[in-house]
């Protein structure tokens, strides 16, 4: 089918005069650009079909800074900027952000750069954005979503999730406004072309399940904490029941020591198990537990500030894992909550178990 690229090639260097292995490489250059720009264009992890007739790529970047010991890191430079355009040239499409993070902005100007210089088009990405606790009035919802357009300098976003079902006003009292409600709000921005696919997040089965009595709009997606301590398999079953895809946040748990509560459950990235299946795929530890979520059927969405991790993380489409691997990792699971949110556990809506 592209049999007279070479004749191209050719009669171009002939032109010029050009040695015969220049003739060559342009036409083997000729031959194979489309098709690597193709795939890049597509990002490295395959796209999955959402229930609404979108889809969505089955791995992505997080851009939450987190907390350390002085508390919430604050956004200050362009570090944020920096790893989206570093992850959408590494083949990331799928990018995660939250109005709350602070990091829209960012976001929003290492999307811009990329699509400028001819890296990715719009409709190559996916940015998900997020619904504060604060605007969960129902009319509400689209001006907060105007509010992340415009930080974000996009016209739509792909994904637009509740953040929490818990509500509360600035003075930090619980807003008792149902999530039944907010949802309603979701479907006009929706219907308005805002976004174009709604979900949750930090929704447990019981909230899902009157969500969906309660409306005939389906969330796309359910984003919540899963990681080797907390699987959730009986909440994935019942999304998969309902053809709701779920995004894996906080994928790494407490891998990394420096994370880590000191009561958390291992394993820890020197866990000898890991080290030895890293070992096998010439992978590292990180790399595997990604790749075991993303056997799952979740999408993962870690999230780094540092180029080489943000290359690392999302080469997991290399190499499969056994069953018997997936068993030993699947054993790592205690049921344990590294984000649990507890000065909300009086809200008429927190999601999580009480104790
Ligand atoms: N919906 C929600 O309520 C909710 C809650 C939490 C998180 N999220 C989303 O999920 C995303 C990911 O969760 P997360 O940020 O909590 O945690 P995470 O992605 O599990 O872990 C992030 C930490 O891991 C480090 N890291 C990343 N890759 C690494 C690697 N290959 N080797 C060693 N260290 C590595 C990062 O360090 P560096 O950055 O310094 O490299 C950072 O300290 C968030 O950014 C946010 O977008 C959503
Ligand atoms: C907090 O703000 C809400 C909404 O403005 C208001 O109704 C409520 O009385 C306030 N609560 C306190 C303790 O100030
Ligand atoms: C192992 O992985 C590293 C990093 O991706 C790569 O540079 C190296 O060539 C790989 N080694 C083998 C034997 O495949």
């Amino acid at each position: 089918m592209f049999g007279w690229l070479p004749n191209y090639a050719q009669a171009v260097c002939a032109r010029q005069s050009a040695p015969a292995h220049v003739m060559n490489l342009l036409a083997v250059f000729l031959l194979f650009a489309p098709m690597a720009l193709a795939l890049h264009s597509g990002g490295l992890a395959p796209w999955r079909p959402l229930n609404d007739n979108n889809k969505v790529p089955s791995f992505g970047l997080g851009t939450w800074l987190g907390f350390s010991d002085k508390g919430r890191v604050e956004p200050q430079g362009h570090e944020v900027e920096d790893a989206v355009a570093w992850a959408i040239d590494a083949g990331y499409r799928h990018i995660d952000t939250a109005h709350i993070y602070d990091t829209e902005d960012q976001v929003g100007r290492a999307i811009k750069k990329k699509i400028d210089d001819g890296t990715v088009k719009r409709e190559d990405l996916f940015v998900t954005t997020k619904l504060w606790n604060d605007a969960h009035a129902r009319e509400a919802v689209e001006p907060a979503l105007r509010r992340s357009l415009q930080k974000l300098g996009l016209k739509y976003i792909d994904l637009y999730l509740i953040h929490w079902p818990v509500g509360t006003y600035a003075n930090n009292s619980f807003d008792s406004t149902d999530y039944v409600d907010t949802w309603q709000g979701m479907i006009a921005a929706k219907e308005k072309g805002l976004t174009r696919s709604i979900g949750v997040s930090n929704f447990n089965q019981q909230q899902l399940e009157r969500l969906i009595k309660a409306s005939n709009v389906k969330p796309a997606m359910l984003q919540v904490e899963l990681n080797l301590n907390l699987q959730q398999p009986s909440l994935l079953a019942y999304c998969r029941s309902q053809d709701i895809l779920v995004t894996a946040y906080t994928p790494f748990g407490s891998l990394f020591p420096s994370k880590a509560k000191p009561d958390a459950p291992p394993p820890r990235v020197d866990d000898p198990e890991l080290v030895s299946i890293a070992g096998k795929y010439n992978k590292t530890v990180p790399q595997i537990a990604l790749r075991y979520l993303w056997e799952l059927g979740v999408t993962p969405i870690p999230k780094s500030i540092t180029r080489s991790r943000v290359e690392q993380n999302i080469q997991i489409f290399d190499f499969g894992l056994s069953a018997e691997e997936r068993k030993k990792l699947a054993a790592f699971d205690r049921g344990y909550r590294t984000i649990d949110v507890k000065w909300w556990r009086e809200s008429p809506h927190y999601p999580f178990e009480k104790n």
